[in-house]
This record gives structure tokens, C-alpha cells and sequence, in this order.
């Protein structure tokens, strides 16, 4: 079977598919051959060396993949041969088969294409466990999400719209505001607006209820300052480290340098809490399969539908990692191993 590799610390050309011996599924373990993966931010930054949880070089990255069951380990029941799942790989996912324990997966309705499902666990799953179940979102809330065409940005617009926000303020580049909008979001330019101002103009002063914030740095500051009080920051990620291809310690240190420290007394006068989210290191394996199942039924009933920006055959991976950071994504990136 063939994997991507990333052999060493690189820019996408530095990329490798190789060929290797066929998986084997061990005790409690399940085969999977791979239709799709998804891409995700995070698999970027591995590639830079930037990624404090990624294995060492050389690895093959890939948090999610969706395909069917090839066979199972011994001890393994409820799954079979042919089964159509989803399966969370932590790494290995951006290869034709992986390997996963049986807890690692989760059965794809008939009705949801390996499309979709390969869009679901690491965007969505993210975006609910912030807004939901940390965030417990109410209906009438406001909500401020940036990154707000991307994977996860899309998702967080369809997951607050399910649970009846009543207004989502989204922060992108220019070329993007009809998606957002279309999204249902209220669009601000990220390089002309400012949205801390947006938000509290449009909530009557008060500031919004949650804000997902995955650029971190300074930029942290201003999503904590968009708050109401009693608001919920979440911190999910770093891309202003990660300006371009290649590695920048320049802006990786300049991420680092502006990270803020928040005070906790500051924190207790206006009742605002701040979150660190980082699903790679959630310990515990139910919380996201429980995340995963309400999802899978928001699907099935419609509320959510993922929103697929392209398709890339896996030996286009390079090419496809550069759509991401060109910026040019609206919704999910997927790599094609079927
Ligand atoms: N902590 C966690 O568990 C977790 C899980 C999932 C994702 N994340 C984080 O959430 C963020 C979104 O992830 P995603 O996978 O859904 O990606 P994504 O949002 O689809 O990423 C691409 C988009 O990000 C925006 N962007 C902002 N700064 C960028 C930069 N320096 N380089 C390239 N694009 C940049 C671009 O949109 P504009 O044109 O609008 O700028 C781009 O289209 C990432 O920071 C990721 O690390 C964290």
C-alpha cells in the first residue's frame, strides 16, 4: 500500500509517497482501506516542525480518515468486514489503509458519502466540543468565529445556526465574504476591520458570548476584549505562526511573544473564562465519540452538511496543502486514496 511521508522538516516539496507492506490489524484493532482524508491546519504546521504533539520524523500525518472495513483483529465485535466508517487516526490517516483500536471508530450511516464523513471529526468535532460542550451554547447567543470560511469556521457557522444563535460574526479575508455570508454570517474583513469594535456595535455595547480564536498571539487579547461579560474565549491554535509554506521563526516567535497572560482576578471581575482546546491531546476517547454520534444524528436529520471546498487525488497532497495556505479554501479540503 502507499503512504504520504513527511521525511524531514520542509515546504510541501518536500512531501514523499512511498510504497509499503500491507497493514495488519492486531488484537482489538480494525483494517480500514481509506477512501478519504481530511487535511487540517494542524498538518501544516507538522510539516513545519511547528506541531509540539506530532512524532517524530519521518511520520505520515492525517487525524481522520472515512473508508471500509477491510478485516478485524481478534476480540474485536460489532464490526465487520465492509462496514462503512469513520475513523479518528490521530497520525496515519494520509495513507491507503490505517490501522485504529476498535474504540477509534465510528459507523457512517448509508446515506452520508465518504465525503462528508471525512469532514466531520476533526472540524466539526472541534467546533461542538468549544461551542457545546464547553461552551454550552444557548439559543439567542452571539458568537464570534474567525478563520470563518475554513473547516472549521464553516462548521462552527452550521453548528451555531443548529442550536439557534442569533448572530455569528465571522472574520476573513476579503475574497471570501459572499461564503460567509452565505454561511450565514456577518462578514468583517480581516485586514480592514476591526472586529472587537463590530462586535460590541452589534451587540448593543455588551460584546458577544464565545469566541474561537485559532490565530492566537496578540490577536488572543483582542477576541478576549470582544467578550460580554460572563463570555467564553477559546484558544484552539497558532496559524499566525505559520505565515506562509515554509517555517518563519520569526513569526512563530513573534505568535509566542504575543501571547497574552491573562489575569485571573481580571477574569473573575467580568465573569470570563478562557479555554485551551486541543483535541489531539483530549485525553478521554468517549467525549469525542459522544461528540462524533451527536454529530453524525445533526446530520441525518439535516441540520449540518459539510461543506467540501475540493478534492485532491493523494499524490496531489502537495498541491493541496498549498490551496490551504494560499488561503484559497472555502469549507474542507479532502485527499482522495480510494
Ligand atoms: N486545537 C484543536 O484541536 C484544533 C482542531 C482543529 C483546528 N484547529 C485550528 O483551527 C484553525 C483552522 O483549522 P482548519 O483546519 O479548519 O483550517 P482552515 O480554517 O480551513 O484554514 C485555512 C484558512 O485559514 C485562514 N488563515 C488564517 N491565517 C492563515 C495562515 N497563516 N495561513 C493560511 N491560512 C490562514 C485562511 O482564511 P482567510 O482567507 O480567511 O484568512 C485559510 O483559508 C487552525 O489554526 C487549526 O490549527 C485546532
Amino acid at each position: 500500500m502507499r503512504k504520504v511521508i513527511y521525511p524531514k522538516v520542509g515546504g510541501p516539496d518536500s512531501i514523499e509517497i512511498i510504497e509499503v507492506g500491507d497493514l495488519v490489524a492486531g488484537p482489538g484493532e480494525v483494517r480500514v482501506r481509506v477512501h478519504r482524508t481530511g487535511i487540517n491546519f494542524a498538518d501544516l504546521m507538522m510539516r513545519q516542525g511547528l506541531y509540539g504533539s506530532a512524532p517524530d520524523f519521518p511520520f505520515t500525518p492525517g487525524y481522520e480518515a472515512a473508508g471500509e472495513v477491510m478485516d478485524v483483529g481478534s476480540g474485536v465485535e460489532g464490526v465487520s468486514s465492509g462496514d462503512r466508517v469513520i475513523a479518528m487516526t490521530g497520525f496515519g490517516g494520509y495513507a491507503e489503509q490505517v490501522v485504529v483500536t476498535a474504540d477509534r471508530i465510528v459507523k457512517l450511516p448509508d446515506s452520508i458519502d465518504f465525503d462528508k464523513g471525512a469532514a466531520i471529526p476533526v472540524s466539526y468535532g472541534t467546533a461542538y466540543h468549544m461551542l457545546i460542550h464547553l461552551g454550552d451554547l444557548r439559543s439567542g447567543d452571539t458568537v464570534l468565529v474567525h478563520h470563518a470560511a475554513g473547516g472549521v469556521g464553516s462548521a462552527a457557522a452550521q453548528i451555531c445556526a443548529t442550536y439557534g444563535a442569533s448572530l455569528v460574526i465571522g472574520t476573513a479575508s476579503r475574497p471570501k465574504r459572499e461564503f460567509v455570508e452565505a454561511m450565514g454570517m456577518r462578514f468583517v474583513d480581516r485586514e480592514r476591520e476591526d472586529f472587537v469594535e463590530v462586535c460590541k456595535q452589534m451587540t448593543g455595547g455588551e460584546g458577544v458570548h464565545q469566541a474561537i480564536d485559532p490565530v492566537g498571539g496578540k490577536h488572543l487579547m483582542r477576541s478576549y476584549r470582544a467578550l460580554r461579560n460572563g463570555g467564553k474565549l477559546h484558544v484552539f491554535g497558532a496559524s499566525s505562526a505559520v505565515p506562509g509554506e515554509r517555517r518563519s521563526w520569526l513569526a512563530a516567535m513573534m505568535m509566542w511573544r504575543g501571547t497574552p497572560s491573562f489575569d485571573p482576578l481580571k477574569m473573575m471581575n467580568s465573569n470570563k473564562a478562557v479555554f485551551g482546546v486541543h483535541m489531539g491531546r483530549l485525553k478521554d476517547d468517549q467525549v469525542f465519540r459522544g461528540h462524533l454520534e451527536s454529530l453524525s444524528g445533526m446530520m441525518l436529520k439535516g441540520q449540518i452538511d459539510p461543506v467540501i471546498d475540493s478534492v485532491w487525488r493523494f499524490e496531489q497532497v502537495a498541491d493541496a496543502q498549498r490551496h490551504m495556505h494560499d488561503r484559497k479554501n472555502r469549507g474542507k479540503i479532502l485527499l482522495d486514496f480510494s
